[in-house]
């Protein structure tokens, strides 16, 4: 049994290396997610990104965007389901090696924090100083992602000499520098007028066609669908105030109007608090025929728990 065990694990190791690649980047399987006040903030989930999309995370204030955001990056666990990065089931992911994980996905938020006592290099080189990298790398990383996002000329100023959007973009840096496989963004334009948000937005286009994985959280329907790519739409129900119940009803019909194509997948639990995901019909049979198969393998390599769920 134990020798079996042994087989098995190993089978599943050469398969994850050699196959990583044609696997989903990112895949919630049934997830929940109940904080300890009781809020379901995440309930029946299930989605999968594929490497080298660009996908918008959509939902209003309330509806568990940054809780998915934290699940991926296991600053919450979930209540149950499974989460799979990079083709890794993030719950078996050691202790030690959190550190490692968490590095392999850059994280832009609103509410980003640089260092007021560094220089925009100091503070993007300090992303990559913790990693260990050698002074020579950090200044060749450094100030080549400092030319993408166009702060050449910034590098020696401090955040306090800098306008909003400019912060942003040494924010931005800081999160590409060490190369991520994923860039999550929450709300990244959250404090911008439009024209920096759309500068903010054309930067995360261009990240993605250099072959990272893009997800953006945001309330803002407007930009995602200015951008016209795939979203992931998160809907509390019932358990919110009046106001908030008439404002997802809005919001819905509107998305209903403005996108005809979009299939709407309602929570098969029909208990108070469905999540509603919303997917445009292209991804979903993208989805279905070319990688259901690896997304079996996944499920199948894991636990039994996950056959019973699907
Ligand atoms: N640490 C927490 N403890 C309890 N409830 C939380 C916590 N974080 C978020 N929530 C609740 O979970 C729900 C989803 O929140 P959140 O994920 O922040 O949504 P969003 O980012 O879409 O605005 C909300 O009802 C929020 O109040
Ligand atoms: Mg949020």
């Amino acid at each position: 049994m134990g020798q079996y065990t042994k087989e098995k694990q190993s089978e599943k190791k050469s398969l994850y290396n050699n196959e990583k690649r044609n696997l989903p980047i990112i895949v919630f399987d049934n997830v929940e997610k109940k904080y300890h006040n009781g809020v379901k903030a995440i309930k029946n989930l299930s989605f999968q990104i594929e490497e080298g999309e660009f996908v918008f995370l959509m939902g209003s204030s309330g509806a568990g965007k940054s809780t998915l955001i934290k699940l991926i990056l296991l600053e919450e666990t979930p209540t149950s389901g499974k989460i799979y990065v990079n083709a890794h089931n993030v719950s078996k992911i050691k202790k030690t090696q959190v550190q490692r994980y968490r590095r392999s996905i850059g994280v832009f938020f609103q509410d980003f924090r640089l260092l007021e006592k560094k220089t925009v290099f100091q503070n993007v080189a300090f992303a990559m100083e913790i990693t260990g990298a050698s002074k020579k790398e950090i200044t060749e990383k450094v100030n080549i992602t400092l030319s993408l996002m166009g702060l050449s000329g910034k590098k020696n100023d401090y955040p306090g000499q800098l306008s909003g959007g400019e912060q942003q973009r040494v924010a931005l840096a800081r999160a590409i520098v060490n190369g991520p496989d994923i860039l999550i963004a929450d709300e990244p334009t959250g404090n911008l007028d439009p024209e920096n948000s759309a500068e903010i937005m054309s930067l995360l286009k261009m990240i993605n066609a250099y072959g990272t994985t893009v997800l953006v959280a945001t309330h803002e329907q407007q930009m995602a669908e200015e951008m016209g790519m795939r979203v992931i739409m998160l809907n509390h129900g019932h358990d919110i105030s009046k106001e908030k119940i008439e404002e997802n009803v809005t919001r819905k019909e509107e998305v209903t109007e403005n996108q005809e194509q979009t299939t709407q997948i309602d929570s098969p639990d029909a208990s108070n608090e469905p999540v509603q995901v919303e997917v445009p019909v292209s991804a979903i049979n993208f989805n279905a025929s070319s990688v259901a198969d690896d997304k079996n393998q996944i499920v199948t390599d894991s636990e039994t728990e996950v056959d019973k769920n699907a």
